[in-house]
């Protein structure tokens, strides 16, 4: 035993008091168990079954058999000293098939989870929402189908009825972007169907779900969006107009429903070449528009967007439905291993245009993090000196954002462990703690030990 403590950095940047700490999963990409008690498969089963939709053809069957390891994997993040662990329901273990009653079985592991987590003083922050739809109800239409966002707020009442007692923090959906476009658009995510104007439509049943919940549940909820910046190339008026398109269809037709009851007249005009958006009824936006308790963002990187080039003949891109000639064009940052550029600043002015543009919502970053190549050192050690510098500045660019007076109340860090990284597969990692795939081992890189010394002293040194 050593008697000297190595003399400690100050912590130059202090987070305000209660700012909530914490780091976030999702089933698919976690649980495994993929056929046990009783659960079906989701869109995700089917989707990583079909060849050359996830590379290398990996699939969540096993995942990081977190079902049966939570315990230990609870006891992991107390030691990291988390305060809040977000994790969300596989909806096919609730509810087999998406329809008839509740599965008992599906339910109990929730309830052992949550009882863990407060056994050991961790806050539940559950998402209903993590992408895994069941395929039953993805036969019946998926999110292009109005009736599936009610089969949504039916299964959010059997979630709450049985954890209701004990959750207080609900979130809704994760990133409807991603699950709309990126799903019904262009493909590259379950269920892959490739329908642009039936991609805007799963958009709208995605908020509708949102907002039918949030009346059923009768208690406050937040929802995540992956809402970030999009910066015009030059000041251009193409360019401008492209940034706007995009900021248009990334943010605005999320943000500009839920917080204010309406879709911006300019994306409306934007998509009128894709869909008559006949499927908005009377009534929607009032079912949308329901108090915020909160506004989750997920934040890895921003956009650098340029005018459509007129000599280019290429197919549009599915993704951006209306505005598929828009040119990315990127800034020349250096990026992950997703090839994501890493731009911290955008972070701070994210944070910021939201606190402006929609006043009076406390905001979480609910998900920030990032893949690197890691591997296992000889001495069994996992040294990421990529992912700990992409933290510090991030958790500095939140900083900042405080400093100019937005109500950021908290920050999880994705991930908790290296998971299922969707049409990746498990070859990107983003987790603060290595998993061993073959053997299940957990081990903390480094940059689980970095954001376990920020969580202690509530800032950066
Ligand atoms: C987000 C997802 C999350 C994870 C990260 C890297 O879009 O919500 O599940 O895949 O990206």
């Amino acid at each position: 035993m050593t008697t000297t403590q190595p003399k400690q950095e100050q912590t130059q940047r202090e987070f305000p008091p209660g700012f909530l700490w914490g780091a976030a999963t999702a089933s698919y990409q976690i649980e495994g168990a993929a056929d046990e008690d009783g659960r079906t498969p989701s869109i995700w089963d089917t989707f990583s079954r079909t060849p050359d939709k996830v590379a290398k053809g990996d699939t969540g069957d096993v995942a990081c058999d977190h079902y049966h390891r939570y315990k230990d994997d609870v006891a992991m993040m107390a030691a990291l000293g988390l305060d809040a662990y977000r994790f969300s329901v596989a909806w096919p273990r609730v509810q087999p098939g998406g329809s008839g009653p509740a599965n008992q079985r599906g339910l109990d592991f929730y309830r052992r989870l949550v009882d863990e987590l407060l056994a050991r003083d961790i806050e539940p922050w559950v998402t209903l929402y993590h992408w895994d739809l069941p395929q039953g109800v993805e036969d019946r239409g998926g999110w292009v189908a109005r009736d599936t966002a009610a089969r949504f707020a039916d299964y959010a009442a059997m979630v709450h009825d049985a954890l209701g007692d004990r959750v207080r923090r609900w979130t809704t959906l994760n990133e409807p972007w991603v699950a709309a476009f990126l799903g019904y658009g262009s493909g590259i995510h379950a269920p892959g169907r490739t329908e642009p104007a039936n991609a805007v439509a799963a958009a709208h049943h995605l908020l509708l779900g949102h907002g039918l919940a949030a009346q059923r549940l009768g208690v406050p909820v937040g929802i995540t969006l992956n809402t970030n910046s999009i910066y015009p190339a030059t000041d251009l008026p193409g360019d401008l107009d492209a940034a706007r398109r995009i900021d248009g269809l990334l943010n605005r037709i999320f943000m500009d429903p839920l917080l204010k009851g309406t879709y911006p007249i300019d994306v409306r005009g934007d998509l009128a070449g894709v869909s008559d958006l006949g499927f908005i009824r009377d009534g929607d936006l009032e079912t949308i528009h329901q108090p915020l308790e909160f506004l989750g963002i997920n934040y890895y990187t921003t956009q650098v967007v340029a005018a459509p080039d007129p000599q280019e003949s290429a197919l549009p891109d599915r993704t951006w439905p209306g505005s598929g000639d828009v040119r990315f064009v990127g800034r020349g940052a250096p990026v992950t291993a997703m090839g994501w550029e890493i731009h911290p600043a955008g972070l701070t002015d994210t944070l910021r245009r939201i606190a402006t543009d929609y006043p009076a919502v406390d905001l979480y970053i609910t998900e920030n993090g990032a893949a690197f190549d890691d591997e296992i050192g000889p001495d069994g050690r996992v040294d990421d000196p990529q992912r700990t510098a992409y933290y510090d500045a991030h958790l500095r660019a939140c900083h900042d954002a405080i400093a100019a007076g937005v109500p950021l109340k908290g920050y999880f860090a994705w991930s908790l462990l290296d998971n299922f990284e969707w049409a990746e597969g498990y070859a990107k990692r983003f987790g603060i703690v290595y998993v061993d795939y073959p053997t299940q081992a957990r081990i903390p890189k480094a940059s689980a030990r970095f954001y376990s010394d920020v969580i202690t002293r509530n800032g950066l040194a």
